[in-house]
């Protein structure tokens, strides 16, 4: 039998206490002890799942490799990494402050990254970002997507209908570079449009969905309840030209609506909403939807929902009908339509690239919708009460007063 040199037998156990430090210590490792993931970039990075305590970084790389995110509020000096290796990434970034700022980095062949800003406490202001409908129209979407990032939104809502093809990646490869500024810094909280499903759902489940969770969902940020309901639902037989909606999804949302804690704010979040009024109807399957119009109305019942943020149709109209107050945000960058803002129950309405952002702060919720020059189309409030914002909200109540 041949004996072990000494060096050699030195240099093994060394490396046996290295990588059981390694092992040990996640996520607290000095950069140099952590061998580099050297994967090009293809898409992204972007943001999803935005929590007090938590984000989600997700990209896409040219090859399979272990996802790995460093973060920090000064220093990128801790990180957060995959188990596998995989092209579409999602690390989870946990154990948070809420309404901290974290700057964060990938590692990858050319390094990439941003800030993100964690949600804040139920009391402290924040502001929202509302577009949607880009489908694929590269011009005018990027026009949206850079005068949107110039208002450094908390968080983005977009509702739907990204890219004209979903099964097209060539397609994705743009959107995603377009969005960069924004989607690298502003987590997004997305639903899903008839053009998602044109491959029956495959890309936007890859970029966008909890993995093995329906597309329907509720998400809570700050003192807002946001329920995101799937208008095209393809358990429910729906096709890129036919919505669907099923009883189970009905019945998830009525239940979402009873565990709602008292003084937040419901918005649901659709892509086709229950009103739209196109001048001219493009065919079956736009304007308003009966079906989703009923689930609202039924679960409007339950719990007031204070806003319905929809897209679908290639303008801007806000309204309220039946007691639903409702917005139709579709001037993403696809080709523009023009609206009827003489349909009873339409406040306003205006064929126009554009996005709002909302302002909440506790019990106060204002809203501003801009085209792409910063103009302001319109001015709205939602949600008013005595108590001053950042005050704890005691038996704050809500106020219906759009303007
Ligand atoms: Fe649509």
């Amino acid at each position: 039998m041949r004996s072990i040199p000494h060096q050699r037998l030195l240099a093994g156990l060394l490396l046996l206490f290295a990588c059981e430090r390694v092992r040990m210590l996640p996520g607290v490792q000095p950069q140099s002890a952590v061998r580099k993931q050297a994967e090009p970039i293809l898409m992204g990075p972007w943001l999803l799942e935005p929590g007090e305590r938590q984000m989600t970084v997700a990209w896409v790389s040219a090859a399979p490799s272990v996802g790995r995110v460093w973060f920090g509020t000064r220093e990128t000096d801790r990180f957060a990494t995959e188990e596998n290796a995989t092209l579409e990434h999602r690390v989870l970034v946990a154990g948070l402050e809420p309404g901290t700022q974290y700057r964060y980095r990938i590692e990858a062949a050319v390094e990439s990254g941003g800030v993100f800003s964690t949600a804040p406490p139920p009391d402290s202001p924040f502001s929202v970002l509302i577009y949607g409908d880009n489908r694929t129209n590269s011009g005018d979407h990027a026009l949206l997507a850079r005068a949107a990032a110039g208002e450094h939104a908390q968080v983005a809502l977009h509702t739907g209908d990204m890219v004209a093809n979903a099964g097209d990646n060539d397609l994705w490869r743009v959107w995603f570079a377009e969005e960069r500024d924004l989607l690298s810094r502003t987590p997004l909280i997305p639903t899903v449009g008839n053009h998602e499903i044109t491959d029956q759902g495959v890309g936007y489940s890859k970029y966008f969905l909890r993995r093995d969770l329906p597309a329907y969902h509720s998400v809570d940020y700050g003192p807002l309840h946001i329920a995101v309901l799937d208008s095209f639902e393809m358990a429910a037989g729906a096709t890129p030209h036919s919505a669907g909606f099923s009883d189970a999804q009905k019945a998830w949302f009525e239940e979402d609506l009873r565990s709602v804690r008292e003084g937040r704010h419901v918005w649901v979040l659709v892509h086709q909403g229950p009103y739209a009024h196109p001048l001219h109807l493009r065919g079956a399957g736009h304007g308003g939807s009966e079906v989703i119009r009923q689930a609202l109305i039924a679960g409007s019942k339950i719990h007031p929902i204070e806003a319905v943020i929809a897209g679908h149709e290639h303008f801007y109209e806000r309204g309220e009908i039946d007691g639903l107050r409702y917005f139709v945000f579709g001037g993403g960058g696809a080709p523009l339509e023009d609206p009827d803002p003489s349909f009873p129950g339409v406040q306003v309405a205006q064929k126009a690239l554009s996005y709002a952002v909302v302002q909440v702060c506790g019990c106060h919720v204002t809203g501003k919708v801009k085209d792409i020059a910063g103009q302001v189309l319109d001015s709205f409030r939602l949600s008013d009460c005595d108590v001053p914002c950042g005050a704890v909200a005691r038996g704050a109540s809500r106020d219906g007063g759009a303007k």
